[in-house]
């Protein structure tokens, strides 16, 4: 049996309260078939502290322990997707820490940057490319935008119903499925 793809989901909010939770599950749902496992990562329970390392991380000499479990667990996975909301025109600093603390485990790793907020978090989205592309990943060519506006949330500013907010984005959701099996299992696509 062939192995599985492993693609760690990074979930880049962690607000109490957040919207970032619900998303993350229905993105996993949508990326679900055969040739992949999908592991979210949480990064509000990962708990990473700013960043802490005294040497730079392109060197991988790490001496805290929270990093050598940071490192070992991007390690294992094959692509990433970095989910998170667009926070005044950005990224949430807890994604960039998480990125900042490894450099040589996320190279020529495949990445789909997903990016909620009004208008989709495109101002988010160029953000976070640079970032990517400086880390030497490969950056995959779908990106769902994650359109957001006020009367998909009920009171407590939950989604009402995410499969209908998210309808009409779900094909391209499903479309960075394939194309993590595209780059990293060509072998099976003939
Ligand atoms: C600090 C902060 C900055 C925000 N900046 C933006 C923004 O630039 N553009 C946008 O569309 N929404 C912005 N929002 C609204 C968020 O998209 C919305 O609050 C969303 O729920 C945040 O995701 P979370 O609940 O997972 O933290 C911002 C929210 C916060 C908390």
């Amino acid at each position: 049996m062939t192995e599985k793809i492993k693609i760690g989901l990074i979930l880049g909010s962690n607000r109490p309260g957040r919207i970032g939770g619900t998303i993350a599950q229905w993105v996993k749902k949508e990326l679900a078939q055969e040739a992949l496992t999908i592991d979210i990562l949480d990064l509000a329970e990962i708990r990473l502290p700013f960043l802490d390392e005294p040497e730079i991380p392109a060197k991988g000499r790490y001496q805290q322990e929270h990093t050598k479990r940071w490192s070992e667990t991007v390690r294992r996975y094959d692509g990433f997707v970095l989910l998170f909301p667009q926070y005044n025109w950005g990224y949430p600093a807890v994604m960039k820490n998480a990125l900042d603390y490894l450099y040589s485990e996320w190279q020529h790793k495949p990445v789909s940057i997903m990016v909620y907020g009004g208008h989709g978090g495109f101002q988010g989205l160029i953000a976070m490319k640079l970032v990517t592309q400086g880390l030497n990943m490969y950056n995959m060519s779908v990106n769902p935008p994650l359109n957001i506006s006020k009367e998909m949330f009920d009171a407590a500013d939950q989604f009402i119903d995410i499969e209908a907010a998210f309808e009409r984005i779900a094909p391209q959701v499903r479309l960075v499925s394939e194309e993590f099996c595209q780059l990293l299992r060509p072998e099976d696509r003939g």
